[in-house]
C-alpha cells in the first residue's frame, strides 16, 4: 500500500520535470495543476494516515520536495514563454532575403561645379579661403571702394540683420578679399568659394541666395595680360581645350580697369540661340585690375604691389552643364531632382 502511494509520487515527480508550456495558457494550467488551490499534490498530505509512522518522515519530505520541483519547474517554464513571447514580437526577420538597394547619396550639382573650379585654380597654386556669410559692412562694401552714398550700392539688394545697419548678409564672396587682404600681405593668391545673398524675388532665373567663387592674385608686377592669360586658361580646363573667351569692358567700384568675360558657347541648336541671345558668348564672370584705393584700404602698399581679382556664379553654369532650366530646383533638396547626379563625380 505504502510503496503504491510513493509511486505515485514518484510518477507526479518525473510529471512535473517533464512538463512543457508553449505559450502562456499552458503556463496556467501548469499553475492551477499544481500550484493553485485545488492542487494536485495537496490530496497526497490525506495519504499520510496511510503511511506506516517509520515512514511518515520519509513521505512528508518527499512531498515537500515535490511542491519544491513544481514551484522550480513553473519558474523555468515561466522564464521560457516570456522569453520566446519577446522574441516572436522582435525577431520577425527573413534571414533568406536578399538585401534591398544601398542608398547611396548623390553630389549637389552646385558642389559638383564648385569642386571643378576649386580644382582648376587649385592646380595653379591658388589656395582656398573661406569665410563667413554674416558680414560687416565695411568688408562687403566700404573696403571694396563703395562707400555709403556710392550708387554702387544700389546695385544689389541687401539683407541686413535684424535692428543693425551694419551687419548684413554678404551680396558677395568679394568681402573675403578685404579679409585675407587685411590679415595678410602679398603674395597673395586665393579662390573662395560660398554662398551668398541679395534679396531678389525669387524666380526660375533667380533666387535670393545662390553660390560664388572668387579669385584674387595680389603680388609685384601683376599685369592684365596675367589675368587673361589665367583666365583663358580657367575657360579651357572648364569648358574645353577649344574654348574661346574675350573680355568686355564694364565697370566694378573694386577693379579698374573692369571687365567681363565670355566664353564662347557657339550656335548650333536652337537652346545655344535662347541661351547666348542669339550671339553664342554667354558672359561668365566679372574680373579686373584690383582698384589701387581697394589695396590702400587693406594696407597694402599700391606702390609695390598690384593684383586682379575676378568673381563668378555657379548656379547659372551648374545650370548651362546640367541642363537645369529652373534655379529653384537647386534649393529645393528633392531627392528625385538631386539623384539625377548620383553618377556625376
Ligand atoms: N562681386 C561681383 C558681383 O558680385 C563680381 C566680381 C566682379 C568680383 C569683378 C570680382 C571682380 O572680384 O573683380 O557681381
Amino acid at each position: 500500500m505504502a510503496d503504491e502511494i510513493f509511486g505515485k509520487v514518484a510518477a507526479m515527480k518525473s510529471q512535473i520535470l517533464s512538463a512543457e508550456a508553449a505559450d502562456a495558457d499552458q503556463l496556467e494550467a501548469f499553475r492551477i495543476q499544481y500550484l493553485g488551490t485545488k492542487n494536485s499534490i495537496k490530496p497526497l498530505f490525506a495519504e499520510m494516515k496511510n503511511i506506516a509512522n517509520e515512514r511518515k518522515k520519509e513521505f512528508g519530505q518527499e512531498l515537500n520536495e515535490l511542491k519544491k520541483v513544481a514551484q522550480q519547474r513553473y519558474d523555468e517554464l515561466k522564464a521560457a514563454t516570456q522569453q520566446s513571447g519577446d522574441a516572436s514580437e522582435t525577431v520577425d526577420i527573413d534571414l533568406t532575403a536578399p538585401p534591398g538597394e544601398l542608398q547611396v547619396g548623390a553630389r549637389h550639382p552646385v558642389s559638383i561645379v564648385m569642386n571643378r573650379i576649386i580644382n582648376i585654380f587649385t592646380k595653379i597654386g591658388f589656395s582656398v579661403e573661406e569665410d563667413r556669410e554674416i558680414e560687416d559692412d565695411w568688408h562687403n562694401f566700404t573696403a571694396m571702394n563703395t562707400p555709403e552714398d556710392h550708387p554702387a550700392r544700389d546695385m544689389q539688394d541687401t539683407f541686413y540683420l535684424k535692428d543693425s545697419t551694419t551687419r548684413l548678409l554678404r551680396t558677395h564672396t568679394s568681402s573675403v578679399q578685404a579679409r585675407v587682404m587685411t590679415t595678410r600681405q602679398p603674395p597673395i593668391r586665393i579662390i573662395a568659394p560660398g554662398r551668398v545673398y541679395r534679396n531678389e524675388t525669387i524666380s526660375s532665373r533667380s533666387h535670393c541666395q545662390f553660390h560664388q567663387v572668387e579669385g584674387l592674385y595680389v603680388a609685384e608686377d601683376v599685369s592684365f595680360a596675367d589675368m587673361k592669360q589665367t583666365l583663358l586658361y580657367f575657360a579651357r580646363e572648364m569648358y574645353g581645350p577649344e574654348t574661346k573667351i574675350r573680355l568686355r569692358p564694364s565697370y566694378f567700384p573694386f577693379t579698374e580697369p573692369s571687365a567681363e568675360m565670355d566664353v564662347y558657347w557657339g550656335l548650333k541648336t536652337e537652346d545655344d540661340y535662347r541661351i547666348t541671345k542669339g550671339t553664342g558668348w554667354l558672359e561668365i564672370m566679372g574680373c579686373g585690375m584690383v582698384d589701387p584705393q581697394v589695396l590702400t584700404n587693406c594696407d597694402i602698399d599700391p606702390e609695390k604691389y598690384s593684383g586682379f581679382a575676378f568673381g563668378m556664379g555657379i548656379e547659372r553654369q551648374a545650370m548651362l552643364l546640367y541642363n537645369i532650366t529652373d534655379i529653384r530646383n537647386i534649393f529645393e533638396n528633392d531627392v528625385r531632382f538631386n539623384r539625377q547626379f548620383r553618377s556625376v563625380i
